[in-house]
């Protein structure tokens, strides 16, 4: 599939961006099956992390289209006949001046900065890569221990010269394996943290508005209990766990509604998106004991404010949006892109194409 860029003579256009190295990017379209001439280089956005970091928001959710890139960007694609993006929007705006383009090969999850219904239009295939689903699910894990065993707390207290031995969860503290983890999203992540989970001996709830009984057989979950509603899980989940995206619909879906409805010991992670949880909902419930605890990986703001009042909580756990981040997953993701490439150019492998279904290859 896609043999024709095995054919000699191939342009293909790397855009990187402040948080992916240009030249691991090229070297990773070295390695691959596409039979390069020419790599051309230009690079998107801000150098600085928090201006890039109020655009990648924007672009999770809002899409492409009103982020602006530069001009080199526009001549460059003209006659390219691969885009390999990291973060760069690609926009319909973009894909009208790309009159070769054959493919768009992105080395994240997540293609909310790809306008891929006007890339289907053109029926050019749009390549995801899954590359920090295993990291998010070891933090997760480490996440869900040290919230119920408190180790964060205890160092905190032995490095400012305490023996601390009692917490506030003291009185209902249990093992992970003896608890019950709610998974609300069976994605990528979701579905390799039940995994995980179930090898540890831990009774796995989920609630995924778009899957089936049918798929947990299929990623091999099928212990999973599947909820028809949410708040099935949440009146019995001992850890509740999000792994949404951020889209319109899930925009502060998780709301003091939803919180209520968890039990009083429960705790509850974000490692997904600040934006799907409603953290002034959330400030409330923690300070009036409706649920136990949370550990956060994201937030409603990036970094939070100096003066957020979850910084003043026992009972949460904040991490610095570090889920996904360890050089395997993150820095070296072009060559996870390019192997998902080759083994759709060698091997016909089709599941990293997200549009399909919406084209003829
Ligand atoms: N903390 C980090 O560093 C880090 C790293 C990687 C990914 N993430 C985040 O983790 C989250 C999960 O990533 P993923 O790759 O598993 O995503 P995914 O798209 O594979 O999975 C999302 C799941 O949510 C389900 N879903 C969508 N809308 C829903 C709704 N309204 N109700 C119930 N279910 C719904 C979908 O069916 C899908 O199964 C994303 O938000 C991603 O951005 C965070």
């Amino acid at each position: 599939m896609l043999d024709h860029l095995k054919e000699e003579g191939q342009v293909v256009l790397v855009v990187n961006d402040t948080y992916m190295d240009i030249d691991v990017m090229c070297d990773a379209i070295v390695q691959s099956s596409i039979n390069a001439k020419e790599i051309r280089r230009c690079t998107f956005g801000p150098k600085d992390k928090g201006d890039f970091a109020t655009i990648q928001l924007e672009l999770e959710t809002n899409g492409p289209e009103n982020i602006a890139i530069g001009d080199e960007i526009y001549e460059q694609i003209e006659d390219a006949d691969v885009l390999f993006i990291h973060f760069c929007p690609v926009s319909e705006k973009l894909l009208e001046k790309a009159k070769h383009l054959k493919l768009i090969m992105t080395n994240r999850g997540g293609v909310e900065h790809v306008n891929v219904p006007a890339a289907s239009k053109r029926n050019i295939p749009v390549v995801n890569c899954i590359r920090n689903a295993e990291a998010v699910c070891e933090f997760a894990i480490g996440l869900m221990i040290d919230l119920s065993r408190d180790i964060s707390l205890a160092n905190r207290s032995l490095h400012e010269g305490g023996w601390q031995r009692e917490f506030y969860n003291t009185s209902f503290q249990r093992t992970l394996s003896n608890s019950k983890v709610g998974l609300i999203g069976l994605g990528n992540v979701g579905c390799l943290l039940a995994r995980k989970l179930l090898a540890l001996g831990v009774e796995v709830l989920a609630y995924d508005a778009f899957t089936d009984e049918e798929m947990l057989k299929k990623k091999r979950i099928s212990e999973v209990k599947l909820c028809k509603d949410v708040d099935d899980l949440l009146k019995e989940a001992d850890f509740v766990s999000l792994h949404l995206r951020l889209v319109k619909e899930t925009e502060n879906w998780f709301d003091m509604d939803k919180i209520r409805k968890m039990k009083k010991t429960a705790y509850l992670l974000n490692t997904a998106r600040g934006g799907i949880l409603d953290y002034d909902d959330l400030r409330i419930a923690l300070k009036e004991g409706i649920i136990a605890g949370a550990a956060l990986d994201v937030f409603d703001h990036e970094p939070p404010v100096e003066d957020d009042p979850l910084k003043q909580m026992d009972n949460v756990i904040m991490t610095s949006h570090l889920g996904g981040t360890t050089l395997d997953s993150f820095g070296l993701s072009p060559y996870l892109a390019a192997k998902d490439v080759t083994a759709i150019i060698e091997e016909d492998v089709t599941e990293r194409i997200v549009n399909l279904k919406q084209i003829t290859i």
